[in-house]
């Protein structure tokens, strides 16, 4: 695992979105794997200045999203968010778009989501992390599913994700990309941001153990994953 430690999240962001504008001018169709939450936000405010700037053509790019809630308001969804925060500001095809849909019958988009990932490979693949150590929605449990599935959430992922729910009220289930998809990734980037992920990033960095407990820790067993974290946070 290649760590960079940041003294901001700022400069953090940037590394980032400098690691996915090179992967996008080696490969123009590249296949984006991304996530939501607060922690790429800067990384793709940042995706949008290179585009505005000319320097960045996301028009033969595609993308899929690592996981969405299952049956929520519109508003509320991965969707609108990636709407809002990257597709609506650059030049992506919205037909280059891959995401659960929140609406959907969830076997079908169950079934939708492993028929493309049995047809694609994501080039590289973005990743925040819960502070519980989920990646995608793949929450710490005695076993792992390796391929898209519904998932219940954890209560602490229901807690910490309140925040963004004007009710409080969050969905209680999700369809997440399994360990398998996002292992399967040629690259992955994973940003770790906020104090409440001290402990599953220390965990990273100091052992090579793997856990079911702590998702993240099964990137330890992929041969190219950059992580970038503030390094007050260590
Ligand atoms: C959600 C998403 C994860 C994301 C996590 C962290 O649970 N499913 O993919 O990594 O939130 O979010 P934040 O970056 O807001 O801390």
């Amino acid at each position: 695992m290649k760590v960079i430690l940041t003294k901001t999240y700022e400069e953090g962001a940037q590394k980032g979105a400098e690691i996915i504008l090179a992967a996008l001018k080696n490969k123009p169709d590249l296949l984006l794997g991304l996530a939501t939450g607060e922690t790429p936000l800067g990384i793709y405010k940042r995706l949008i200045e290179a585009y505005k700037a000319g320097e960045a053509d996301f028009s033969r790019a595609r993308t899929v999203n690592l996981d969405e809630y299952v049956g929520c308001r519109e508003e509320d969804s991965y969707r609108k968010f990636m709407f809002d925060n990257l597709f609506d500001h650059i030049n992506l095809a919205h037909d280059s778009i891959t995401i659960a849909g929140h609406k959907a019958d969830p076997g079908a988009e169950v079934s939708r989501l492993r028929g493309f990932f049995e047809r694609n490979t994501v080039d590289l693949q973005l990743l925040g992390i819960g502070p519980n150590g989920h990646i995608g929605f793949n929450e710490p449990g005695e076993a792992l599913e390796a391929l898209v599935h519904v998932t219940p959430l954890a209560e602490a992922t229901v807690q910490a994700n309140a925040r963004w729910f004007a009710d409080g009220a969050v969905p209680t289930q999700a369809i997440t990309m399994g360990m398998g998809d996002i292992l399967r990734a040629r690259s992955i980037l994973i940003m770790i941001k906020g104090e409440s992920k001290r402990g599953v990033l220390r965990e990273l960095l100091h052992k090579t153990t793997v856990t079911t407990q702590n998702p993240a820790t099964f990137l330890h067993l992929h041969p190219d994953v950059t992580l970038i974290a503030e390094e007050s946070l260590t």
